[in-house]
């Protein structure tokens, strides 16, 4: 049978040669070839969804402050590209609207819900996330993932459709095969960093009909090493040169 070559995933775009999380570093992804982006959304405190990895404003930006502190006018007034470099100065934090807009048809969305566990903000997370992806028409477009598996099981319940990836989470889910965390809150993908990665996932996931999902991946060796385990999506932040290798293998 034919071996498919796996799914390439931005890892906040193409993060290791823009900053990441932001438009520039999406439509660097989107020229790189990815096939899917992984971004990390966040609320703002006047309940506005916006793209950022950290619970806090200080790595990325020119500002200081927790996002939840922070209102959407609050942290469009930021840099967020000058720490990775001058000519990405001016860059701002994107809200998850923009990004959805600026996706071409092709490409698919992997939202990573970054909620640091704090149940006020769930409800008004699950709701927002749930009408933007409907009015856009995102709905199969789109994996909603995160480490906080009681959001995935009640978003999955306000909308069964929608595709749902675990994050695995060794000091809470260690002791548990991938395909009961996943059936516990309706995940079809289950995912796990590439150092994380072992034998009994891949068997597990293969036996229950669960996609796995790798992330950083950003070197040959890596990518050798999920490959031949079979891992069907894999997350880098350079998706230029893990396709151009993917490329050269199947040659
Ligand atoms: O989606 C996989 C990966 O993004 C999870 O870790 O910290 O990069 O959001 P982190
Ligand atoms: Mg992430």
């Amino acid at each position: 049978m034919a071996q498919h070559s796996p799914l390439v995933v931005a890892h906040r775009g193409s993060s290791g040669v823009a900053p990441e999380n932001t438009l520039a570093a999406f439509r660097q992804a989107i020229a790189d070839g990815a096939d899917m982006i992984e971004l990390d959304v966040r609320m703002t405190k006047d309940f506005e969804l916006v793209v950022l990895h950290d619970r806090s404003v200080n790595r990325t930006t020119n500002g200081k402050g927790k996002v939840w502190d922070l209102t959407l006018a609050d942290l469009l007034a930021l840099d967020a590209g000058s720490w990775f470099g001058r000519k990405f100065s001016g860059e701002r934090i994107p809200t998850l609207r923009q990004v959805i807009d600026l996706l071409p048809h092709h490409i698919n969305l992997n939202t990573e819900v970054k909620t640091d566990g704090e149940r006020r903000k769930r409800l008004a997370f699950e709701e927002l996330l749930l009408l933007l992806l409907r009015e856009k028409n995102f709905s199969r477009r789109v994996l909603v993932s995160s480490f906080d598996h009681d959001f995935l099981r009640r978003f999955h319940a306000l909308d069964p459709k929608i595709k749902i990836g675990a994050l695995y989470y060794p000091l809470r889910d260690a002791a548990r095969k991938p395909s009961v965390l996943a059936r516990r809150v309706g995940a079809s993908v289950f995912i796990c960093s590439v150092a994380q990665l072992r034998k009994r996932f891949v068997d597990d996931t293969e036996r229950n009909g669960i996609a796995l999902a790798c992330y950083g991946v950003n070197s040959r060796r890596q990518l050798a090493k999920v490959k031949q385990s079979g891992v069907k999506i894999v997350v880098t932040d350079y998706p230029k040169e893990i396709r151009k290798l993917l490329r050269a293998a199947s040659r």
